[in-house]
């Protein structure tokens, strides 16, 4: 194996240029053969990654895979958290992240201290957390879940059980008021939904007048009001390809746009802007760092796997596979 450079360790990527000529595609369907590879990639990640991936989905469908899979190696295109996932599910896999500066906002808008304090000043109450978290949070967690299976899940519980539900603080919003309960929420947030205009929305809305807003629930409630569905990537593409209608408003990371325009060309997909820039959609900046090149290298040199501390992983599976089983 090749030795891991102390530069490549110290950026958390493989800083090696691509030879030239090299197809990159082909040859990294050609390692994934060779190496009894797959490669997952979330709806937020460069179309050219979906494209190339083995499968595509939301975080639900994401862990589903890594769950069932017998690869030897996963590439997970997406975020830190979501290779930490696939790891405690498979934790006899390699799994690598093509680059590990990709994290979340919302994970780290929760640090495992201070959540354990939180918790701890509240004795009596069941934590339930969105998948958005880091491991260490996972280890703190009675149940995980996902946008796609969050009101599901917390229905399973009595009405009046005490729960807390963190890091996103508009997921619990809305998902208190779907079911009725008053969950205590923790106040973290995305950065890319917390962000998208409401002033924009309407504007767009005015011009098309005929459109569908889709909406994800990590957006402020303000946002959420104005949605005709409001529901995980997979769920909004469900509904986009399933719906006669022809225009839609997409108030989610505009990487999800790729999948949307592959699976109804004929139809017209807007992404909503945020509200503090010219630019016309909604990017992820961590969701950005994995590329092509970096997949190829990762690939390649077998690094950066994910590693998650062997009694931090004994704590997290349980709410994830808790999770899995209600999910089915
Ligand atoms: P879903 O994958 O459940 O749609 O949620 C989006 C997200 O927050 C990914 O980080």
């Amino acid at each position: 194996m090749t030795q891991i450079k102390d530069s490549w360790k110290a950026k958390g990527y493989v800083d090696e240029p691509v030879p030239q000529g090299v197809d990159l595609k082909a040859e990294i369907r050609r390692m994934c053969k060779e190496k009894n590879a797959i490669i997952l990639a979330h709806y937020y990640t460069e179309g050219v990654l979906q494209d190339i991936a083995d499968f595509v989905g939301d975080s639900l469908g994401l862990a589903q895979q890594a769950a069932k899979t017998d690869a030897d190696i996963i590439v997970m295109c997406g975020v830190h958290f979501m290779g930490e996932t696939n790891k405690i599910l498979c934790p006899q896999k390699k799994v690598l992240v093509p680059d590990l500066n990709a994290t979340c906002s919302l994970a780290e808008s929760c640090p495992a201290d201070k959540f354990a304090d939180f918790v701890k000043a509240h004795p009596g109450y069941q934590v339930v957390s969105y998948v958005n978290t880091t491991a260490a949070v996972k280890a703190l967690t009675d149940v995980v879940v996902t946008s796609s299976n969050a009101k599901k899940i917390v229905e399973t519980f009595p009405k009046d059980a005490k729960l807390i539900f963190g890091p996103d603080y508009n997921l619990g919003n809305y998902i208190n008021a779907q079911t009725g309960r008053q969950m205590l929420l923790w106040n973290g947030g995305c950065h890319v939904h917390e962000r998208f205009s409401v002033t924009k929305l309407v504007e767009l809305k005015k011009e098309h007048p005929g459109a569908k807003v889709l909406v994800h629930p990590e957006c402020r409630g303000a946002v959420v009001k104005l949605a005709d569905v409001v529901g995980s990537t997979a769920a909004l593409l469900k509904y986009a390809i399933d719906s006669p209608c022809n225009t839609f408003l997409v108030v989610t990371e505009s990487g999800i746009l790729h999948e949307m325009q592959k699976h109804c060309p004929d139809k017209h997909f807007i992404p909503v802007p945020p509200d503090d820039s010219t630019c016309g959609c909604n990017e992820c900046n961590y969701m950005r760092l994995c590329t092509l090149e970096k997949v190829y290298n990762t690939l390649r040199y077998e690094w950066p796997e994910i590693e998650v501390p062997a009694e931090v992983a004994a704590r997290a599976i349980k709410p994830i596979e808790r999770m899995l089983e209600l999910s089915k």
